[in-house]
């Protein structure tokens, strides 16, 4: 099924002593797919978790798995990951020096494949793959940790890719990570994004993790 506004909480923001209670009350709040960020302490300053709690959370839920890899050398560990229950694996074009034949190895694990871009990286790199891939991943925070300030200068970057999507006909997915709530949602949309990543609007919410995501529903205008 395929939803006009996809919400992913992010786990890296949740409280991993209850991860399998968190994902259950985001599933039942209604989120659409659940996002984890792997971290080597190489290419982003922090280590969180590998394929053991991919694998932990495909027994958990029946959402998507968006599996953000923020690691160097992610070719080496791309069927670990698939087999581990990833429904997307996502690469940055920062750690792919061969980013063809890596978007290939992940369609061939019969896994969506997205690739990812920093706040300080252009839009260009991606132009010469845009043609196969599944989802577009804009961060809006230099990747790393949860809670960060949203850096509205990345707001052009995503219009442009939004265009060239939609000039190539592309149905992948305009993902959206980093500083994503109710107040910076709106201008994310009109940007063009429609994948919301969010972790500490999520669990963080005052009043829970079903406020929080229906708060980021709330700023989404026709759900
Ligand atoms: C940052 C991660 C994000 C992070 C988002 O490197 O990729 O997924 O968890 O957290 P918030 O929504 O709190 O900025
Ligand atoms: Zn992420």
């Amino acid at each position: 099924m395929t939803h006009p506004f996809v919400i992913a909480p992010s786990i890296l923001a949740a409280d991993f002593s209850r991860l399998g209670q968190e994902i259950a009350a985001c599933e039942a709040a209604g989120a659409n797919w659940i996002h984890i960020d792997v971290m080597d302490g190489h290419f982003v300053p922090n280590l969180t978790v590998g394929p053991v709690v991919v694998e932990a959370c495909r027994r958990v839920t029946k959402l998507p798995l968006d599996v953000h890899l923020m690691i160097e050398k992610p070719e080496r560990l791309l069927d670990v990951f698939a087999r581990a229950g990833a429904s997307h694996l996502t690469v940055h074009v920062e750690t792919c020096p061969n980013l063809h034949s890596t978007l290939q190895q992940i369609h061939s694990l019969s896994v969506k494949a997205g690739v990812t871009l920093n706040p300080a990286t252009p839009a260009a790199m991606l132009e010469p793959v845009l043609h196969m891939v599944d989802l577009v991943l804009v961060m809006t925070v230099n990747p790393g940790f949860s809670g960060q300030n949203f850096i509205p200068e990345v707001l052009p970057k995503i219009a442009q890719i939004r265009k060239l999507l939609d000039g190539i006909g592309s149905s992948a997915r305009l993902e959206v990570d980093g500083g994503v709530s109710e107040t910076t949602m709106p201008a994310l949309i009109a940007a063009g994004a429609d994948t919301f990543v969010a972790g500490n609007a999520i669990f963080h919410h005052p009043n829970g993790i079903a406020a929080g995501v229906a708060a980021l529903r709330g700023a989404v205008p026709i759900l």
